[in-house]
């Protein structure tokens, strides 16, 4: 049995990860800040008996990230592999603001904790559970916000540079653990109806993750370091 742990499992995109890896048949270890809130994680989890193991993890605790991989390290070395990091959790700190000459800086040093940083230290702290896993693949969700190449928006200054920031980390994370056999990419998810995307978004959460999880099922280590789309198109940083 092949087993995934995402991050910002109590809604949206992530929820729909646990959904759709659960009724394939996956290990689930969902993550998310107040398990006790997320109903919607807790009756996912019911449906599926034994398969959804839920755990407290706010990405910006780093304590709390190196808590988890201890837990899972005690557990026999099968139960603790992962074959599939997913770097979902995220946040869009511009929204309702003025943008530029209105920038709140400490709100943008907490998007770079959550969106930037706390994927590379999930992939610092679990890469020896993943290469010991069959699949081996860290996928992080970023946001096409985050391309150099495709902003002709201007503004989202919060957002955009903490995905662009985390697109990089992805990069050099595909050189370094090519060595480990680790495929690492960065994915987006499209314009998503989830709170973030707001229900004017284009797409369904079901849309994003099974195209997604169509294009993780085809990765090999030599499309590590690349920018995909949900629908699996290459984006230009
Ligand atoms: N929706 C879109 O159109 C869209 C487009 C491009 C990229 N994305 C990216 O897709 C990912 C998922 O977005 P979404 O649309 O599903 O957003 P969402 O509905 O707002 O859900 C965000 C998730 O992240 C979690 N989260 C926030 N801060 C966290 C923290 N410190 N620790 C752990 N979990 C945290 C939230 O948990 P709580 O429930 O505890 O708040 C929630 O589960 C994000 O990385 C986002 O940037 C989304």
């Amino acid at each position: 049995m092949k087993t995934t742990l995402i991050t910002g499992a109590s809604r949206g995109i992530g929820l729909e990860f646990c959904r759709q890896y659960a009724a394939e048949g996956w290990r689930v270890i969902a993550c998310c800040r107040h398990p006790e809130k997320s109903d919607a994680l807790k009756k996912l989890a019911a449906q599926y008996p034994g398969k959804i193991k839920i755990n407290a993890l706010d990405v910006a605790d780093h304590a709390q990230i190196e808590g988890l991989a201890k837990v899972l390290d005690d557990e026999s070395p099968a139960t603790g592999s992962i074959d599939l990091l997913i770097n979902n959790a995220g946040i869009y700190p511009d929204s309702g603001k003025k943008g530029f000459g209105h920038t709140d800086y400490a709100e943008w040093m907490q998007a770079f904790r959550i969106n930037t940083m706390a994927p590379l230290k999930m992939a610092e702290t679990f890469a020896r559970q993943i290469a010991r896993s069959k699949q081996k693949t860290i996928v992080t969700i970023t946001s096409k916000m985050g391309s150099i190449a495709d902003n002709g928006g201007g503004g989202s200054y919060l957002y955009r540079t903490s995905k662009a920031a985390v697109n990089m980390v992805v990069k050099s994370l595909a050189i370094d653990l090519k060595p480990a056999g680790i495929t690492a990419v960065v994915f987006h998810p499209g314009w998503v109806k989830t709170d973030m995307g707001g229900p004017g978004a284009l797409i369904s959460a079901e849309q994003s993750v099974s195209g997604i999880r169509q294009v993780i099922d085809r990765l090999t280590l030599a499309d590590s370091g690349k920018f995909f789309g949900y629908d699996g198109q290459v984006i230009p940083w």
